[in-house]
């Protein structure tokens, strides 16, 4: 690894904020003004309207930019806001982007849905292969957007090597970081040219707020995507940003018991009986596991699995585990269970799920900071209860939910 080991947690604790200068309260207070008192005509303190700027976004987009090792950081309402700005930001029509094949689904609903329809182009790579991603490279390709480990089947994509394949050309490199941040991955260290985070997973991290942000070195872009998300209207609230910036504090912490929790709940799944298939990077029998090891500080706390039955068996899973909660989201204090192809995958097309490993029958697992004998308790209670045609007919309705 070419950064500190130590999870940055000074930086994470006290980067780019400090006490407020007009009270010395050691947080930045919650900003909860639409405007601001001009001096005299253009004269201001920074801050003239909400919807351009905030004093409690701003202390947010510091200690981003302070653990991201950029300028400040841009804040937005969503994960999905920060990346449709900073897709309007970069790409004119005729323009053409390469995009992981395993990407959140909500990401291949903007390129195929909404992008499309503004002649942009995109191309679907397993971005994992550097030869594929050369091979795909158009003369009017703009960006090549991926997500490592990607959403939910954890397949990785080599920073670097994707960077060296663009030396030379002026593609831009974007990665989706969420599931790992800053702490456990450093993508503009890696040669990448934007590093783009849903703050809503674990740097917000307690299931309690929607955010996004965007952090790059290049300053003429980030005055850009500035320019989009005043013009969008897509800033993150003033209460959204103190309780991510807050959330932002027990990051290392909070990360280094995730992955805990999630290496010792792989291993035990992986010698299930019931379980037919594990998915997590610090697995011994993960595929790219030398990759994680030089590319990551922690395998992360993400797992994804199949239970052995198919599609129906693992339905029946969901439906039973009583401590794992059955949501969307991931990356917060309690550990959620999610169906991809229903749930945060619907948007992909069937063909492609299949292609990709996104099975009918994939599990999801966001785990949590519960005791991991209690985690393993419930999918243990489940998994025993997944056997039974009976029953496993009836779980088989909510498929269409
Ligand atoms: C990897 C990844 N990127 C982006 C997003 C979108 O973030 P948000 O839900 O905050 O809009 C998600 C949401 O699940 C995600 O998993």
């Amino acid at each position: 690894m070419n950064f500190s080991a130590d999870f940055c947690s000074t930086t994470a604790v006290r980067g780019g904020t400090s006490p407020d200068s007009a009270t010395g309260a050691v947080l930045t207070p919650i900003y909860q003004s639409t405007t601001y008192q001009q001096q005299a005509l253009g004269v201001h303190k920074g801050y003239t309207y909400s919807r351009s700027g905030n004093p409690t976004v701003s202390a947010l987009e510091s200690a981003l930019g302070a653990l991201e090792n950029t300028p400040p950081a841009v804040c937005f309402a969503t994960g999905m806001a920060a990346i449709s700005a900073l897709l309007l930001s970069v790409l004119k029509a005729g323009e053409h982007v390469i995009v992981s094949d395993v990407v959140y689904g909500g990401t291949v609903r903007l390129f195929r849905e909404v992008l499309e329809h503004f002649e942009v182009s995109v191309s679907f790579v397993d971005t994992s292969d550097l030869v594929a991603v050369r091979n795909a490279v158009q003369a009017n390709t703009k960006l090549v957007f991926i997500e490592t480990p990607a959403n939910p089947t954890l397949k990785l994509t080599d920073i670097a090597g994707i960077a060296k394949v663009l030396i030379g050309t002026k593609i831009k490199l974007v990665v989706d970081n969420t599931f790992l941040t800053p702490i456990l991955q450093r993508p503009l260290d890696l040669g990448a040219d934007i590093s783009l985070l849903s703050t809503t997973k674990y740097i917000e991290g307690h299931n309690s707020t929607v955010g996004g942000s965007i952090a790059a070195r290049d300053e003429t872009l980030l005055e850009r995507i500035r320019l989009v998300r005043k013009t969008l209207g897509t800033i993150q609230s003033p209460q959204e940003a103190w309780l991510t910036l807050r959330g932002l504090k027990t990051l290392p912490l909070r990360l280094q018991q995730h992955c805990a929790n999630a290496q010792r709940i792989a291993e035990w799944l992986e010698q299930h009986p019931k379980v037919a298939r594990v998915h997590y990077p610090g697995l011994p029998s993960f595929p790219q596991k030398e990759l994680c090891l030089r590319q990551q500080l922690l395998p992360g706390g993400m797992i994804a699995f199949e239970v052995k039955g198919g599609a129906q068996a693992s339905i029946q899973l969901l439906n039973t585990v009583r401590l794992c909660i059955l949501a969307e989201n991931l990356g917060a204090v309690e550990t959620l269970i999610t169906h991809p192809a229903s749930m945060s995958h619907a948007a992909v097309p069937v063909n492609t799920r299949e292609r990709t490993g996104i099975s009918d029958g994939l599990v999801r697992l966001s785990v949590g900071l519960e005791n991991p004998a209690d985690i393993i308790a419930d999918l243990e209670a489940a998994l025993n209860g997944v056997n039974s045609v009976e029953e496993v007919k009836e779980a088989g309705q909510c498929v269409t939910r």
